[in-house]
């Protein structure tokens, strides 16, 4: 199984696992209907804690879990990518918050401020716009300019780091509060 979640009466979050780029992980969609009916209170969603092993996420891959309800991002970022996230002037940046939940909500938007390992980068998949899913870019196909993710609902233009670079939404991508459990799993809230 991909991902787990701690709380049982929230493991729908889990079900929800799909690859951006070329497609790392298995689903586990057939529990999905089952578990649906479990239909966890509003409370335990807010506290659930997901679970995820990352050993098979390829560097230029990402997953889509679902995480308290919302689709969450996953991303095995390439040395060009970390490179690329790295280079940008944050004081040229159209939001210049982290808004990274597991550090200081004042800390300026540096790449550094927006991740723990640099390889990996983990993201709210919700855009800050008006809440459609961004595409994320590939190998093959580039999304926006920047190799981020583009939402095409609006044309909002995110870079490698998650961060807001052109368009209509007014905030980067939030990183949630996660942990690595060990170098290939880690857990989110
Ligand atoms: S919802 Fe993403 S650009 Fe409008």
């Amino acid at each position: 199984m991909a991902g787990t979640t701690s709380d049982s009466g929230t493991r729908r979050d889990f079900i929800y696992v799909a690859s951006g780029a070329m497609g790392a992980l298995a689903v586990g969609a057939v529990a999905w209907p089952l578990v649906q009916q479990m239909n966890p209170s509003a409370a335990a969603l807010a506290l659930a804690t997901t679970e995820l092993d990352i050993g098979t996420i390829q560097p230029g891959q990402q997953v889509i879990i679902k995480h308290r309800g919302q689709p969450l991002f996953v991303r095995r970022r390439t040395p060009t990518e970390i490179k690329s996230a790295q280079s940008v002037n944050v004081a040229s940046l159209p939001d210049g918050l982290a808004r990274n939940a597991g550090k200081d909500a004042a800390l300026p938007a540096s790449d550094e401020n927006r991740v723990i390992k640099t390889e990996w980068l983990v993201v709210s998949g919700v855009c800050t716009h008006l809440g459609c899913t961004p595409a994320v870019s590939t190998a093959a196909v580039l999304q926006g300019a920047h190799g981020g993710w583009l939402c095409h609902c609006h044309g909002s233009d995110y870079d490698t780091s998650g961060r807001i670079r052109s368009g209509p939404a007014p905030e980067n991508l939030a990183v949630p509060v996660y942990s690595f459990m060990s170098d290939t799993r880690i857990q989110v809230g």
